[in-house]
């Protein structure tokens, strides 16, 4: 099981001192992507006015733009809500970027009451994501927006 406090206080460190959100949102993901077990991606999409665009990500090349409400980003973002996918072919409008992911999480990233975008973490693994799984991750994404959201800039 990941320690996500530890990860949260990695994620402290890394970016507390450092003013360059894209610099910032690049760290994130991969600290991300290298503590965490079977996953082949994360990553960022940026909301951009009615859609979601790619930001930066480890892993496969992904789809660049999704419309809020598509997919499972889509639902995150127009939902304000986690979704947690234990299996991606069973959840409606899914959309494949890297035909390997079998589960998925995608977390709303929010400068205090506004929707700055989505962190997304695929697995090859069914059910990969528990509820604790959710908790950690939910609170890594509130560090990173915690420390992020000082500046207005969000990539
Ligand atoms: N599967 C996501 C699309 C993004 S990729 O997984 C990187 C979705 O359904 O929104």
């Amino acid at each position: 099981m990941t320690d996500y406090r530890l990860l949260a206080a990695q994620l402290d460190a890394l970016i507390k001192d450092e003013p360059d959100a894209l610099a910032n949102a690049a760290n994130f993901v991969a600290l991300l992507y290298n503590a965490l077990d079977d996953v082949n991606w994360v990553g960022i999409y940026v909301l951009r006015g009615e859609e979601l665009v790619l930001g930066p990500f480890q892993g496969q090349t992904a789809c660049v733009h999704i419309p809020l409400g598509s997919g499972v980003c889509g639902t995150a973002a127009a939902t304000l809500r986690t979704q947690r996918v234990p299996d991606v072919h069973a959840f409606p409008g899914h959309i494949v970027c890297d035909a390997a992911s079998r589960s998925e999480i995608v977390v709303p990233l929010m400068f205090g009451e506004r929707l700055v975008g989505v962190l997304d973490i695929d697995s090859p693994s069914l059910d990969r994501f528990s509820e604790a799984d959710q908790e950690g991750v939910e609170l890594v994404c509130r560090t990173y927006c915690e420390l992020a959201g000082r500046s207005d800039r969000f990539i």
